[in-house]
């Protein structure tokens, strides 16, 4: 076993799998990233977590109304998926740039994605900063599915299918 720079940590890490995170601004306006860094972390309740970069104009979104909807994406989204984890919302609306459709959610602001292969309704219960990131908590309110089931990893071009 031989030491490796610090840096490796993370590719060591991988695959992950690939999700896109959509929230709201107060005044309605709705954006899209793109996260590799989430995680389930509880059973009961149904509890997730991401980590969002601080200078993210998504994090601005999530710190400001505590409400976000995990969309999974399909392995034909591939070029929305790099669109929305490679431009900022702040100066785009990445809905109307990738043609993406949104649908009204029961229980969170943030809408859901049609094209998606399964969406997750999602509420923060808590937000701790962690270095260059903020990892936020919530609960899952409501999940949905459609069939064709396919999961992509950007990072190694790879799809999962399960
Ligand atoms: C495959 C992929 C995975 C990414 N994973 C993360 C992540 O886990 N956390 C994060 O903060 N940014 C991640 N990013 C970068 C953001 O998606 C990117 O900075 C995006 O432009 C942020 O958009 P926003 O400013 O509209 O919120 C990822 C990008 C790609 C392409």
């Amino acid at each position: 076993m031989r030491e490796v720079s610090l840096n490796k940590a993370y590719t060591l890490l991988y695959p992950r799998q690939t999700v896109l995170i959509v929230s709201t601004s107060k005044e309605g306006k709705s954006n899209i990233m793109t996260l590799n860094w989430s995680s389930p972390v509880s059973f009961n309740p149904p509890m997730l977590c991401i980590a969002v970069g601080k200078q993210r104009y998504s994090a601005e979104l999530i710190k400001e109304t505590k409400e976000f909807v995990v969309a999974i994406p399909s392995d034909e989204m591939e070029k929305e998926v790099l669109f929305c984890g490679t431009t900022s919302g702040r100066n785009i609306d990445k809905f109307k740039e990738t043609k993406l459709t949104p649908i009204k959610a029961k229980y969170v602001r943030p809408p859901l994605i049609k094209e998606c292969i399964a969406n997750l309704e999602c509420k923060v219960v808590e937000e701790i900063e962690v270095g260059d990131h903020i990892l936020f908590i919530a609960r899952i309110l409501a999940v949905y599915e459609r069939e064709g089931k396919v999961l992509i990893d950007l990072v190694r071009k790879k799809v999962y299918w399960y």
